[in-house]
């Protein structure tokens, strides 16, 4: 019998918030990699927010995909065969292909070589990963971060807020992180060490609480959220603010005309503020040095990796729509292999165990 391999496709189109009915397994035959590419075994998934911008069968800033499409993902894997003389079976990689089992590698697409085997494989798909790289440029790249200033970050205990908000009070920010229920907003203060956390659950008026925790003005505002976020902080805002539009995942589930606006426009021109997006592949030929800098945060421990591993990829579906039900705190992953041998395992840092 010809080798097969299994992957996620949609199903339906998403309609609001998204559910394991949307997708569906299928057996497909295993893919063979052409001159120049090569195949590798699926080690670990990646659910990820903004995947959901491409399920609803319309145009977003990313492609729609179609029914019976693999959905994307990022992952990471070992190369069990190659057709490119530069990728050798048995090295690690990071692709962004999607939810399967094996996926061609091909250089001309996005491929990260793992060669740094000190930390946890988990960790190259989130604070080593693109999670981790958003926070980063955003940080320094868009918000142009100086020591001394005061950092709000939305979604604080999720995959990029979390990096985002370490890396500020690694900078010797005040760091201010906003999320959802106190299970979140206790690690943010105890395990992320920032200087305060708070529930915007649980608050009846959320500039108040920023104010408080802010009393010189905020600087910067990196937001995973969206414009209900932006337009409570802008008020807020010190003179020269820097607002870093990282996500939007309040509006991922709505139409676009639905969603909350900006109305709070005065301030930017008093204040002088700036808002800018960014998109992490912008800053690809400089991962290197980012990538080597968090990796030194995380091994001295100033910085502290978190993700959730699942098992098995009939668990991706509602792994990622749990996101949209904030039961996340950190990366979430879906695991499909052991670990290749000289990778420390996930127990040796703040991880809270395999779920499955
Ligand atoms: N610009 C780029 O290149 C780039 C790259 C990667 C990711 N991103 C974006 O960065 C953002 C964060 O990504 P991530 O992977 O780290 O995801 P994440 O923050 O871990 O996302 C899940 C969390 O979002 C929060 N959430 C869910 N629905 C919400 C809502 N309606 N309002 C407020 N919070 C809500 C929940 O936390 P609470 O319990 O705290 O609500 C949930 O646990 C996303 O918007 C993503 O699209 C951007």
């Amino acid at each position: 019998m010809s080798p097969t391999t299994r992957r996620i496709v949609l199903d339906r189109f998403c309609d609001g918030l998204p559910e394991a009915a949307d997708f569906r397994i299928e057996t497909a035959p295993m893919p063979v990699p052409r001159e120049g590419q090569f195949l590798v075994r699926n080690i670990l998934i990646s659910v990820d927010p903004g995947t959901r911008a491409r399920l609803s069968g319309k145009a977003s800033y990313v492609p729609p995909l179609k029914l019976g499409d693999t959905v994307g993902a990022f992952s990471v894997g070992e190369i069990i065969e190659s057709r490119n003389p530069d990728f050798a079976v048995g090295e690690i990689v990071a692709l962004a292909v999607g939810w399967t089992e094996h996926v061609i590698g091909d250089p001309r697409g996005f491929v990260r070589r793992i060669g740094d085997r000190r930390l946890p494989l988990a960790a190259w798909l989130g604070a080593l990963g693109v999670s981790g790289m958003t926070g980063w440029f955003g940080l320094h790249r868009v918000a142009r971060l100086q020591a001394g200033e005061t950092v709000v970050v939305t979604s604080a205990a999720g995959a990029v807020g979390s990096a985002a908000a370490q890396l500020a009070r690694i900078h010797g920010c005040r760091t201010i992180g906003i999320a959802g229920g106190p299970a979140k907003c206790n690690w943010l203060t105890e395990t992320a060490r920032l200087d305060a956390a708070i529930d915007y659950k649980a608050v009846d008026d959320l500039g108040a609480a920023i104010a408080a925790a802010a009393p010189k003005g905020v600087d910067v505002l990196f937001d995973n959220v969206g414009n209900q976020m932006i337009d409570t902080v802008i008020p807020l805002m010190r003179q020269n603010g820097r607002i870093v539009v990282s996500g939007q995942i309040d509006a991922y589930n709505q139409d676009e005309a639905a969603g909350a606006g900006i109305r709070n426009t005065r301030a930017v021109i008093t204040q002088r503020l700036a808002m800018q997006g960014r998109v992490v592949f912008d800053d690809l030929p400089e991962w290197g040095g980012a990538e080597a800098a968090m990796a030194d945060h995380m091994l001295s421990g100033d910085l502290v990796g978190r993700w959730e591993v699942m098992n098995g990829l009939e668990a991706t579906p509602d792994a990622f729509a749990g996101l949209f039900r904030g039961e996340n705190t950190g990366r979430r992953l879906v695991r499909l292999g052991p670990d290749p041998e000289g990778f420390p395992q996930d127990q040796s840092l703040d991880q809270p165990g395999d779920r499955s």
